[in-house]
């Protein structure tokens, strides 16, 4: 059951349903979900037929993920359910709308992820206005939170969400875990519209120490999920402290939310390479 001292939402990161199930389970709770082509490409019916050699039509690979996203819908009715629209070097906006309409058709409670990128971000606030929930995914610094916040002003809390990916920050040396206290912190001169999704979670200091920050909303590998049952669903408080080894510091910025967000500098290497990684982990699936 729901911990009493638990303020943050709670997600799986995950493309297997089954999983979804068992989490369900052993938590007693599920606030959500979140998907991204990767993790589609690891579902394991996804993986025995790409292993029997057949491989999808791009028709038939969006029906699955449809049938996959349904079926984790139908699993957390009242939660979230993050969908991701395809995206390389070169989908321009339009595109990305477009996909992302037809994503949020799918089911009542989507989300629809597009990357943190000026044709993200553009696709973005097209989408709030029409009255989709976004969710803008590969966010590695406070330039893209501040241009996440300031496309989507007037949509409603709830409705979107940022995703720092904390994990991959890490892989570089940097620690990610900053990112989170920071972006929390520049939100706090804010109007609260977007809430902060702590993504890229790879251990469990990761997690506990994003419960401590108060990040809105974490998403957790199902091990992770798991691993936290064990240790009794522990909610740290002051007494917890997040051990980051050698990472180096990310030093908070002061960056002002009145800016129009074409003004912010979001471009990242990491948003370029993850776009590369998704896209090529999707075209793996397709004949
Ligand atoms: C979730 O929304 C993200 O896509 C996911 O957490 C990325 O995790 P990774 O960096 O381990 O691929």
């Amino acid at each position: 059951m729901r911990p009493e001292k638990l303020k943050t939402r709670i997600f799986l990161d995950g493309g297997d349903p089954g999983e979804t199930r068992e989490a369900i389970r052993l938590l007693g709770f599920l606030d959500g979900q979140t998907t991204n082509p990767t993790l589609i490409s690891k579902n394991p019916e996804a993986r025995r037929r790409i292993e029997r050699g057949e491989k999808f039509s791009t028709d038939e690979i969006l029906s699955f993920y449809h049938s996959v996203v349904k079926e984790i819908s139908g699993l957390i009715p009242k939660g979230s359910i993050s969908v991701e629209v395809y995206a390389d070097a070169s989908t321009k906006a339009e595109d990305m709308l477009k996909q992302g309409k037809k994503m949020f058709s799918w089911i009542p409670n989507a989300h629809i992820k597009f990357p943190t990128s000026s044709e993200g971000l553009k696709a973005a606030q097209q989408a709030t206005k029409e009255g989709l929930r976004v969710n803008m995914t590969l966010c590695f610094q406070q330039e893209q939170a501040a241009a996440v916040y300031a496309a989507t002003r007037g949509a409603k809390k709830g409705d979107v969400f940022v995703s720092p990916f904390i994990g991959r920050l890490d892989d570089k040396g940097e620690n990610g875990m900053d990112l989170i206290a920071n972006i929390l912190k520049m939100y706090g001169q804010g109007d609260g519209h977007v809430e902060v999704l702590t993504a890229s979670v790879r251990n469990m200091d990761h997690h506990l120490y994003a419960l401590k920050l108060g990040s809105d909303i974490i998403t957790s590998p199902f091990k992770i999920l798991k691993e936290w049952t064990e240790g009794k669903l522990h909610v740290p408080g002051d007494e917890y402290n997040y051990n980051a080894g050698n990472l180096k510091t990310i030093r908070y910025r002061d960056i002002a939310l009145t800016k129009n967000w074409r003004e912010y500098d979001i471009r990242h290497e990491l948003t370029d390479k993850g776009t590369a990684r998704f896209s090529a982990d999707w075209n793996s699936l397709i004949k």
